[in-house]
């Protein structure tokens, strides 16, 4: 094949938004947001899914963007911390980072921010320790992880606060 390099096209929605993309199936979801795309918001911390720094929900799970394949993504619904907004307004979980410092240097926040927002979409109510088993696979540097489990807290209380109440 002279070193051509084979593209399949991929249909999926980014942020709400459908697109075809057009690209080799082996070029790595990271890449492909990063490079392609220009989201840069999604980091790449290890490269070989250790840290958590390159997190983004795909159909609604958390996933390590540096070991999924684009060939992988047909019909996928991405969600990365660009879209994280609620419109206008910050997400509860970026709220509650900002206030409580559970952002030093920021590398790990990215990925921190959607697993967190994962963990809530499920569990509104999570115990410390569900928190911390949540982000046990998202490494940080330094802060110590007690400011961002005190953000997870915050941003699942406001989350409650703000469900239609069933009385
Ligand atoms: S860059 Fe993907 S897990 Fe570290
Ligand atoms: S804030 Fe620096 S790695 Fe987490």
């Amino acid at each position: 094949m002279n070193g051509e390099v084979m593209k399949k096209k991929i249909n999926l929605t980014l942020n709400g938004k459908k697109m075809t993309l057009e690209m080799p199936s082996h070029r790595l979801l990271l890449d492909l947001l990063r490079d392609e795309i220009g989201l840069t918001g999604t980091k790449e911390g290890c490269g070989t899914g250790d840290c958590g720094a390159c997190t983004v929900l795909l159909n609604g799970r958390p996933v390590n963007s540096c070991l999924i394949f684009s060939g992988e993504l047909e019909g996928a619904d991405l969600v990365t911390i660009e879209g994280l907004k609620i419109g206008p307004e910050l997400h509860p979980v970026q709220k509650a980072f900002i206030q409580d410092g559970g952002v030093q240097c920021g590398y790990c926040t990215s990925g921190m921010l959607m697993m967190a927002k994962a963990l809530l979409d499920e569990n509104m109510s999570p115990t410390e320790e569900e928190i911390r088993f949540a982000l046990s696979g998202n490494l940080c540097r330094c802060t110590g992880y007690a400011k961002i489990v005190q953000a997870v807290q915050d941003a699942a209380a406001e989350l409650r606060a703000k469900q239609p109440s069933h009385g």
